[in-house]
């Protein structure tokens, strides 16, 4: 199972410029998390900082009781092997064929003979559907298959956490379904925990299982993906619409007294197109579309099984149309264990300071593994 990474008070700036403040979240162990945000939002700085590439100036990063901020360069070389990181334009060697830049990280860091090497590269270009391509170079292959062939490369390594820094920009909608699809079954494979930042609001809604924003130089939301999916945050709903009116602006923050007018006005047309990307609002029901399922054949995913005890017990935390939300991901057992009381109250608000407890162990239920499957008909 993937490991935990606990970010609390992060603050990065360059030179006199702050890029974001106060950055508290915690990514569980094995689910799949998505952090939006308008570009120039530090979102990558943001994935730098987590493998170490970057260094706030304050907080605290913890992945397997280690502090990478402030720990030291051969503790921190030790943690970057827990990291497969996607980078956004794939970063492959343009004179090598895939198989030699899928193989790169192995014959880096490892003494693996080249026999060996050729099985795992032959495995990884399998799983992300590459089988055949090893001979290709870069440029002769689609945008989409560079993708692919990055993320195999992010695979070699057997890494606990995996970065994804816009995998889908410059993909097309059918691409990005395919990529979507590929990302859920490569989490139920391998049970790492996930990081996918991206501008797309598809992904947002059906990937993951914790959604959040980063916006004004702080993370304005991090939960369960039901919480930001049915938020009435201004800022929330104009990115999860895609309109002009609200918040954010062509190039910098607009004003508030500009902010309000557009809005009245938008509200005076009758309120947000339902463009199909956007969350149709608190009562339309299709705010929160169901989760992208395991292929057929595939593992269930044991993060989304860990996801819905977590959440169950956090649900006293969020106001009722998230609760309802939530509700419906999770087996009866559960709710009904809620319901009577029987969870320890969380520590945190909002799901953001959610933080592996040993001690939280719900009444009358032993271990995560023992749930039943949640079956995904809805
Ligand atoms: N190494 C760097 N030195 C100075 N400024 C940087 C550096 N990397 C990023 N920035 C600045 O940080 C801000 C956020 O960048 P970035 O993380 O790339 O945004 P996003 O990925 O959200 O689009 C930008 O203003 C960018 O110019
Ligand atoms: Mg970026």
């Amino acid at each position: 199972m993937g490991v935990a990474v606990e970010v609390s008070g992060l603050t990065k700036s360059f030179g006199s410029q702050n890029i974001w403040s106060d950055v508290t979240l915690t990514l569980p162990p094995g689910e799949i998390s998505v952090l939006l945000g308008p570009s120039g939002t530090g979102k990558s700085v943001f994935l730098k900082s987590l493998v170490g590439l970057l260094k706030p100036e304050k907080g605290s990063i913890v992945i397997s009781d280690t502090d990478i901020v402030t720990c030291g360069e051969h503790k921190l070389y030790e943690i970057r092997k827990l990291f497969g990181v996607l980078f956004q334009d794939g970063a492959l060697f343009g004179s090598m064929n895939l198989f030699d830049n899928i193989a790169f990280p192995l014959r880096e860091h490892t003494t693996k003979s080249e026999s060996e090497v050729k099985s795992i590269v032959l495995e990884k270009m399998d799983m992300v559907g590459l089988q055949g391509a090893e001979g290709k170079l870069p440029g002769e292959i689609s945008g989409g298959m560079r993708k692919r062939a990055g993320l195999a490369r992010a695979l070699v390594l057997d890494p606990e956490i995996i970065l994804f820094d816009e995998p889908d920009s410059g993909l097309d909608p059918v691409r990005v379904a395919y990529l979507n699809q590929l990302i859920v079954d490569l989490n139920a494979q391998i049970d790492a925990t996930f990081l996918i930042v991206t501008h797309d609001i598809g992904t947002a809604r059906t990937v993951p299982d914790n959604l959040g924003l980063l916006f004004r130089r702080n993370l304005v939301m991090f939960g369960p993906r039901e919480q930001l999916l049915t938020s009435q945050e201004p800022v929330v709903r104009q990115f999860l619409n895609g309109r002009r009116e609200g918040p954010i602006g062509m190039s910098e923050e607009k004003d508030v007294a500009q902010v309000e007018a557009e809005i009245a006005a938008l509200e005076a047309r009758g309120g947000d197109s339902h463009n199909g990307v956007g969350p149709k609002g608190a009562s339309g029901g299709e705010a929160v579309p169901p989760q992208l399922t395991p292929t057929e054949g595939l593992p269930e995913r044991r993060g989304e099984r860990r996801r819905q005890e977590r959440v169950a017990r956090m649900l006293h935390e969020f106001d009722e149309t998230t609760q309802a939300a939530i509700r419906k991901s999770l087996p009866e057992h559960l709710l009904a264990q809620s319901d009577a009381g029987a969870f320890q109250p969380t520590r945190g608000a909002g799901g953001r300071h959610w933080a592996p407890e040993p001690d939280a162990t719900p009444m009358g239920s032993t271990a995560t593994a023992v749930l039943p499957r949640q079956d995904g008909e809805g």
